[in-house]
């Protein structure tokens, strides 16, 4: 069913009419005849298709037209607004060499055009990593950091630079409350309530037929990859309800995380990286700018992919999630929300509104160490949290180790808890920790990492993690030696046995 929208692209007005599971790049392209943006993988991965939507980079391969609707689109045509002279970007990329084939070009533009509106002067490692979701298959990088350098230098404003930038820092901005009207559901359809409890109604109403989308970033992959028949006939969006996007970090009440706040929000906030640092390194570590742009902490968990990156910090940190249904609201550990791959404890029409950490506990400590293949932009193989906190005499009072993508949910180990609650916390201790804790995993072997490899990392994380939770908690230089002297925290060598090739060091 053909749902009437309205979008705004660099600054004009357009109403189109769309299926439900058009993407933003497909309107854009063939709707709107706004070719510069490209199509490379369609699943998230090159940045061929970045745009920004209020002011922030997204691929537009993942974002579904209809969530666009009333939301400020600017895509490579509004860099060169006057069609005759290039933006100082655009000639800067001319100049620079830094356009071979040219098909990654648009949106590498786009995302440095979003770093030089936050930032008039980075560094060349704020570049790279500014550029970190864009690849380019001519390789021409160097060239390409150059260029975005020699852009910064001309300290041409960036025109355009969207008022609205900051709004989306807080998850759903007021803005957003003001856009589009929701769509009319009747039969199936797109609708974007405006309470949590409309939410529920329509869900318990849906009979199971309608899904709920935070970021989209694991629900638009899916629904590419599922038959036509088997995709829900209605999509409730969550980015026009308030109380989602409330995120508050304080010493004294803890940690809250709404269900639409993103995760490049928790990585990038100050209080979240000084209070909970572990945390914002844990969101700051998934996927690319673009992807933290648009996914959120909460559908991170809700997806409850066993390697999700966002779990065992914050089941180190014994998180409550809280829950709203049709019978009312509840809270639940995290620890009983994950049920298996996929699976969540939520009922069919209960929506995740937020979640809670408790304020930190003196000398307390939390560490999360994970392995990948790639290192960056790629889903975990393994991932380790660990949370210390010390007693007056330097022993370790409480402890927690989760481990994540070596199990069918994120595991805790009671059993290496226990031997080192009550102990002074020193090499030979962790090493026995790790081990048990090794003993605990039940990983398979899969396109990431086999089940050996993945064992033998569970002992280097959870050792490295210990090392550096302990090293946060007494505020040391961080201390990563084994029982033997060696040292413990760098032994991450290739796979030999992965499909994927070669295994990264972190
Ligand atoms: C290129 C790419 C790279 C990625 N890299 C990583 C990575 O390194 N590490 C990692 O862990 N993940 C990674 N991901 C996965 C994904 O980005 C994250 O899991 C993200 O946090 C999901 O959040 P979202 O808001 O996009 O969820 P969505 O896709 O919107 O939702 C995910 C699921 O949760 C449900 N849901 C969402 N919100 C709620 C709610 N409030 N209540 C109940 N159910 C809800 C949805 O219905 C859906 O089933 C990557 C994805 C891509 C495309
Ligand atoms: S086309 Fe590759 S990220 Fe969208
Ligand atoms: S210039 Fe060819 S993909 Fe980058």
């Amino acid at each position: 069913m053909k749902q009437a929208i309205s979008l705004r692209v660099n600054s004009d007005e357009h109403v189109v009419s769309v299926d439900l599971d058009r993407t933003l790049v497909s309107v854009l392209r063939e709707d709107l005849g706004l070719t510069g943006t490209k199509v490379g993988c369609g699943g998230g991965d090159c940045g061929a298709c970045t745009v920004l939507i209020d002011g922030r980079t997204v691929t537009s391969c993942l974002v579904l037209a209809v969530e666009a609707e009333g939301r400020e689109i600017m895509t490579v045509e509004g860099l060169a607004r006057s069609g005759t002279e290039l933006h100082p970007i655009q000639q800067a990329f001319v100049e620079k060499g830094a356009i071979q084939c040219g098909f990654c070009t648009p949106g590498m533009e786009m995302s440095a055009y979003s770093l030089l509106s936050r930032d008039r002067r980075p560094t060349e490692a704020e570049i790279r990593m500014g550029l970190s979701g864009n690849l380019c298959r001519c390789t021409g990088y160097n060239k390409i950091v150059e260029a975005v350098e020699v852009a910064a230098m001309t300290r041409g404003e960036p025109a355009g630079a969207s008022a609205s930038a900051g709004s989306l820092l807080s998850g759903a901005g007021a803005e957003d409350h003001e856009g589009g009207p929701v769509s009319p559901l009747a039969g199936g359809g797109y609708t974007a309530p405006a309470t949590v409890e409309e939410v529920c109604r329509l869900l318990a109403d849906a009979n199971g037929n309608a899904v709920l989308i935070a970021g989209g970033t694991d629900l638009i992959p899916k629904l590419k990859a599922a038959a036509p028949q088997a995709r829900p006939t209605v999509i409730i969006g969550l980015r026009r309800i308030p109380e989602l996007a409330e995120l508050v970090c304080d010493i004294t009440t803890g940690l809250r995380i709404g269900a639409m706040v993103r995760l490049a929000d928790v990585g990038d906030h100050p209080g979240v990286r000084a209070l909970y640092p572990a945390v914002a390194e844990a969101a700051a570590t998934i996927g690319t700018p673009q992807i933290r742009n648009m996914g959120t902490v909460i559908g991170n968990l809700c997806n409850a992919a066993p390697s999700a990156d966002s779990a065992p910090v914050l089941l180190a940190l014994d998180a409550v999630v809280h829950v709203a249904g049709p019978t009312g609201r509840r809270s639940l550990r995290l620890a009983e929300f994950f049920r298996g791959p996929g699976a969540t404890s939520l009922g069919p029409a209960e929506i995740v509104t937020a979640l809670e950490v408790p304020p930190p506990a003196p000398r307390s400590g939390l560490s999360y160490q994970h392995m990948s293949q790639r290192g960056r932009v790629d889903i975990s193989a393994v991932g380790v949290a660990a949370s210390v906190i010390l007693a007056d005499d330097g022993s370790c009072k409480q402890v927690r180790i989760v481990l994540g993508g070596v199990g069918p949910t994120p595991l805790q180990v009671p059993s290496a808890e226990t031997l080192l609650e009550g102990a002074a916390l020193d090499a030979e201790v962790i090493d026995s920790a790790a081990e048990v804790a090794a003993d605990a995993a039940r990983p398979i072997s899969d396109v990431r990492a086999s089940v050996g490899y993945r064992l033998r990392m569970v002992r280097v994380l959870v050792a490295r993690a210990l090392a550096e939770a302990m090293a946060r908690a007494s505020a040391d230089g961080p201390s990563c030696s084994s029982s033997t002297g060696e040292s413990i925290c760098g032994e991450i060598s290739a796979d030999p046995d992965s499909p994927a090739g070669e295994g990264r060091q972190p």
